[in-house]
């Protein structure tokens, strides 16, 4: 294992942010990666985990030791008529493990297609798409105790998922590596979600009735290319905020002001589409300096000109919380992790 110094990382974020780290190693094993942490890590060099880089943004030089994690390897465990265990290590390409499990006609993660990053990312925040988030399939997660340097095993309940949410961004936020991720799919009768957004239409315009799990990958595929902007043309991490969630008390006195308003309520909670709430801020398609709010969907963020710094595009998403807390008096949570 080799370690970098001032090592650019503007090719390990999907921002293209120009950034370096003061170190940088890619492990590509368990025993590298504890070698690297025994040999490397003091308590003063702040470690960070890298996975896909595509859901962090860099606002200044890393002044630490930047980990790659690179460990690969898929394995398969069928457990009964219909169901089978598969297991990825932390440094699989996140879509094309979902495509390996089409491939094996294994059904339960096609909705969570071209979500960019890796593995091992996934249940930071319990990554979802389109009606499905992987708790839906999830059975465990191995973990580096960054302490101790003990593996261990957290479940569905230990990893205690929400929306965007779980245990590793609080209480276990920097003390655990996440190694590998098994989920339980089915072979067979898959259960087929097609109620989410606008899968069904898509579906209705390839002219399928009964879709297969492969075909309801296809048509979220089609959906996203349609809407998101792909990274590599254009500097992103997707929703750069999350979907904010506010008591009904609070939707009603909004919705008296803004009849239109869309909303989806859930228990005592109702909650409202950030990208029409930005939008109707003014920003959508908005550019300033080097940064913008995309045209087809304010939610994401863009480096408009591949020359923004990270600081200019945390500034620009200031101006939107403000915006949209002074328009509706909605607090807007940042979903990409600032470091
Ligand atoms: P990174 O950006 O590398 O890391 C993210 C954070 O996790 C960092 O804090 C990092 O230190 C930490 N980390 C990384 N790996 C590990 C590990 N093994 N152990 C411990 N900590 C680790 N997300 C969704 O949920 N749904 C979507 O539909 C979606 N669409 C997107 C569309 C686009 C175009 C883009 C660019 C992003 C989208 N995202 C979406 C966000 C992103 O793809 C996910 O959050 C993804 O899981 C990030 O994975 P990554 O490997 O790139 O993480
Ligand atoms: N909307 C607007 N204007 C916009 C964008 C959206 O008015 O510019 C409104 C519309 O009413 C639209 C609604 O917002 O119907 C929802 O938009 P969309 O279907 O595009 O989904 P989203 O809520 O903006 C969420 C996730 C995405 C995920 C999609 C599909 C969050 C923060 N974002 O976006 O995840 O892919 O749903 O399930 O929950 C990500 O996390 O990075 C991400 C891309």
């Amino acid at each position: 294992m080799k370690i970098q110094k001032n090592f650019s990382l503007k090719n390990h974020n999907t921002f293209g942010v120009d950034v370096s780290a003061k170190y940088f190693a890619e492990v590509t094993s368990l025993e590298e990666l504890t070698q690297a942490l025994n040999d490397s890590v003091t308590p003063e060099i702040p470690l960070l985990i890298l996975g896909g880089g595509s859901n962090l943004l860099f606002t200044k030089d890393f002044e630490g030791l930047v980990l790659h994690l690179n460990v690969k390897g898929i394995s398969e465990e069928i457990i009964s008529e219909n169901e089978v265990l598969v297991t990825a290590a932390a440094g699989e390409n996140w879509q094309e493990f979902v495509q390996f499990c089409l491939q094996k006609n294994y059904g339960g993660l096609e909705n969570l297609s071209l979500i960019p990053g890796n593995v091992g990312t996934s249940p930071m925040q319990n990554i979802g798409a389109y009606g499905t988030e992987i708790k839906d399939t999830f059975v465990q997660c191995r973990v580096l105790n960054l302490e101790t340097l003990e593996v261990e095993i957290f479940d569905a309940e230990k990893c205690n998922f929400g929306y965007r949410e779980s245990v590793f961004k609080h209480e276990g936020k920097g003390k655990y590596i996440i190694l590998d991720v098994t989920f339980k799919l089915s072979t067979k009768d898959h259960s087929i979600k097609t109620e989410y957004g606008a899968i069904k239409s898509e579906l209705e315009n390839l002219g399928i009735e009964n879709p297969t799990i492969q075909q309801v990958s296809k048509a979220v595929i089609n959906i996203r290319q349609s809407k998101l902007p792909d990274p590599k043309a254009m500097g992103n991490a997707g929703s750069f905020f999350k979907n904010p969630s506010i008591p009904k008390n609070q939707f009603v006195e909004v919705q008296e002001k803004y009849p239109e308003i869309p909303n989806y309520p859930n228990g005592e909670l109702v909650k409202i589409p950030a990208g029409w709430l930005i939008e109707q801020c003014g920003w959508k398609g908005k550019q300033m300096g080097n940064v913008a709010s995309h045209k087809l969907q304010a939610l994401v963020l863009v480096n408009a000109t591949g020359q923004a710094s990270g600081q200019e595009i945390y500034d620009f998403s200031t101006l939107i919380i403000k915006s949209v807390k002074e328009k509706f008096g909605i607090d807007l949570e940042r979903e990409v992790n600032i470091i």
